[in-house]
């Protein structure tokens, strides 16, 4: 079956990303009769059998139609082919299997420079209307693309930059500057990529299909879009702050404020797990939530920053490197190159929780030095360590139960976010700490209620 997926990729004529399918496919199918060498013990075996696998999963996203809204930028599947490619040569070497000599580890750089091309004539024609240089039987071929992505875009309204008036700044992210503008009297927040004038087709088509996902989107726990431009500006409503700004700030939240933004921030969460097909945000963290209103009590909060945001069709779950939001936020599954889904956003909304409730950087990780970060972070998370220590005056025990259970490394064992709402609606307002009690008062109310596990007790007593 997949050898065929190999003669099939190479007999379909010109895809995007054609070149680099078509070399990787080659590589799979060396391995295809491989059985598992004497030498090779089960952990590499699987590993080894784990990256197969998620090579024919590539393959296979290719020979799907091209949509604007899931395509593989040429850098991200350049670098994960090769990631692919190298690890099964160098496995295939160790264990001096015949296949081994035969591998290749790199893409030929003229076979990436193809695809390149291909994709950016073809973005261009998509998303600008450009023709020149393409010949007719190839414009034949993409003009159903261009349609469906242009009824998707009928609903945007895409306005001129003229008519906007910049104010000042408001933020700053990976992605570039946010700023407060007037529109039509209104106003609202512009959100500007890094570089000005035409930005590269690649990273046009990306917002492109961030302002696709957002746009449509209609929840009063979703930041609304109201247009955008031809160079790629995002106009949306403007928020106050946002919830990093906010939970990192001097004063620490109440428990009430807690409450009202982690409720309204997980409906947000849970409205785009729940339609069809489910967006999966891939970038939760508290910076990635916005804050309407001053009070921590009353505010409103609505869910921001669809950049990485996906949908997850049928057989088109991404794939790490592809996009995996922040490094303290981002689920354990990740690292194993596993498929990002819903239940790795609510392993980044269990840290968001951890983040807001106690005010502190994830893993302790603005207090590690740039090199460090990244092996630290990983090991803690991998060995089940819990973003932030809790203490029984943080939270009432099932608010901590319930982030313990959002940050399990197992997918599986995670709530939906359907459940993590219930027990988020089931915690008392009013709750106190112990320590705020009056004496005859926590007399009466025990601060641990019967389901500590071992490891909480551990945890207080530290
Ligand atoms: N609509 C908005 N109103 C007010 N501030 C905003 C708005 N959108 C973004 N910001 C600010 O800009 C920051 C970066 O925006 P974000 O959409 O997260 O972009 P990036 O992809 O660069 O992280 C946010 O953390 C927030 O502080
Ligand atoms: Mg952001």
């Amino acid at each position: 079956m997949e050898g065929s997926q190999a003669e099939a990729a190479e007999r379909r004529g010109p895809q995007y990303n054609h070149r680099m399918v078509c070399f990787l496919a080659l590589q799979l199918d060396r391995v295809k009769e491989l059985e598992r060498p004497p030498s090779a013990s089960a952990e590499e075996w699987e590993a080894f059998e784990l990256s197969v696998h998620k090579g024919w999963r590539l393959v296979a996203k290719h020979t799907s139609p091209f949509d604007i809204r899931t395509f593989y930028k040429i850098e991200d599947m350049h670098s994960t082919v090769e990631e692919i490619c190298k690890y099964l040569k160098a496995q295939a070497r160790e264990w001096r299997v015949d296949c081994g000599a035969a591998l290749e580890g790199c893409v030929p750089q003229d076979f990436v420079q193809e695809d390149r091309e291909y994709l950016h004539k073809l973005l261009a024609y998509i998303l600008k209307g450009v023709e020149s240089g393409i010949d007719d039987k190839l414009l034949m071929e993409w003009l159903p693309i261009k349609r469906r992505h242009e009824v998707e875009m009928r609903e945007l309204q895409i306005i001129g930059e003229d008519v906007l008036v910049l104010k000042r700044q408001m933020g700053q992210g990976g992605y570039g500057f946010v700023y407060e503008a007037e529109w039509n009297l209104a106003t609202v927040a512009v959100k500007r990529p890094l570089r000005d004038g035409d930005l590269p087709i690649e990273e046009f088509a990306s917002l492109v299909r961030e302002v696709m996902v957002q746009g449509r989107l209609r929840h009063p726990n979703i930041a609304l879009v109201y247009a955008t431009t031809p160079s790629g500006w995002l106009v949306m409503e403007a928020a106050d702050s946002d919830l990093g700004t906010l939970c990192h700030g001097k004063e620490r939240l109440s428990w009430h404020g807690t409450l009202n933004i982690l409720r309204q921030a997980a409906k947000g969460l849970c409205y785009l797990h729940n339609l069809s097909p489910a967006i999966v945000h891939s970038d939760v963290k508290a910076s990635n939530f916005l804050v309407f209103g001053k009070e921590p009590s009353s505010c409103r909060i609505k869910v921001a920053d669809f950049g990485l945001a996906f949908e997850a069709l049928e057989g088109r779950s991404k794939t790490a490197r592809l996009g995996g939001g922040t490094l303290e936020w981002m689920a354990p599954e990740i690292y194993e190159q596993k498929p990002i889904t819903i239940s790795s956003d609510i392993f980044s909304f269990g840290v968001t929780m951890y983040e807001v409730l106690t005010g502190a950087y994830p893993y302790g990780s603005d207090k590690l030095n740039q090199y460090a970060q990244a092996a630290v972070v990983m090991n803690k998370k991998l060995s089940g360590k819990e973003p932030c220590t809790i203490g029984p005056d943080d939270c009432p025990n099932d608010m901590h139960a319930l982030m313990m259970r959002c940050c399990s490394i197992d997918p599986e064992d995670r709530p939906t976010m359907l459940e993590v709402i219930k027990c988020l609606e089931e915690l008392p307002n009013d709750w106190k700490p112990a320590s705020q009690l009056s004496p005859k008062a926590s007399q009466q109310q025990p601060i641990f209620e019967g389901k500590l596990s071992a490891f909480h007790l551990a945890e207080y007593h530290k």
